[in-house]
């Protein structure tokens, strides 16, 4: 079903469909523009998400503003969320059980949005949105077309922060996106 921005926004807000929602400050939606030809999906709010309402304004969101600018683009151009609305204890990995609560969101945003090329970035994204089995190192780089959608998982800008060695990968993933942005605009 699709709804409006509004009343999802209103749903987001006052979801207590399960634990995270309890020790938060905001919740993060997500933000940018909602008819971006292309979106970015992440694994939920770090603490300055937290703090602002947000996603990705900390180390990890300023690096994913450098790629969307390598690619030629704005954070402005592009639709950027997570698959966890409120940001999980000591930053874990949301449980299975989370993500699938928050999961609905997430779908209304995308068919509110309606990309045409979705980035997954990290491990748990692709594994919420693929399949609960994904292997990031092995699979990333792989595209999926989903109910006409195109799907790209590729690392977290997190895991590059911790680990350089990854970026030259992750480049490469996204400079795919890129091309397959020009070919669906040639269409
Ligand atoms: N990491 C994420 O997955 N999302 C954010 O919004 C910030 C950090």
């Amino acid at each position: 079903m699709k709804t409006s921005w509004q009343s999802l926004y209103d749903e987001i807000f006052a979801c207590e469909k399960c634990e995270l929602c309890r020790r938060i400050h905001n919740k993060v939606p997500g933000q940018g523009d909602i008819h971006a030809r292309l979106m970015f999906i992440g694994e939920g709010p770090g603490a300055d998400e937290d703090m602002q309402g947000m996603a990705f304004v900390g180390a990890a969101g300023q690096l994913l503003t450098k790629m969307i600018a390598a690619m030629g683009m704005t954070r402005e151009e592009v639709y950027i969320c997570n698959i966890v609305k409120c940001r999980p204890p000591q930053n874990r990995t949301p449980f299975p059980e989370e993500a699938a609560a928050c999961l609905p969101y997430l779908r209304e945003q995308v068919a509110l949005v309606r990309p045409q090329v979705i980035v997954l970035l990290g491990a748990t994204a692709a594994k919420t949105l693929l399949r609960p089995d994904f292997r990031i190192t092995r699979e990333h780089g792989q595209w999926e077309e989903r109910k006409g959608v195109w799907l790209l998982p590729t690392y977290h800008p997190a895991a590059l922060l911790r680990d350089e060695s990854k970026k030259r990968d992750a480049w490469h993933d996204l400079q795919l996106v890129m091309a397959k942005l020009k070919d669906l605009e040639a269409q």
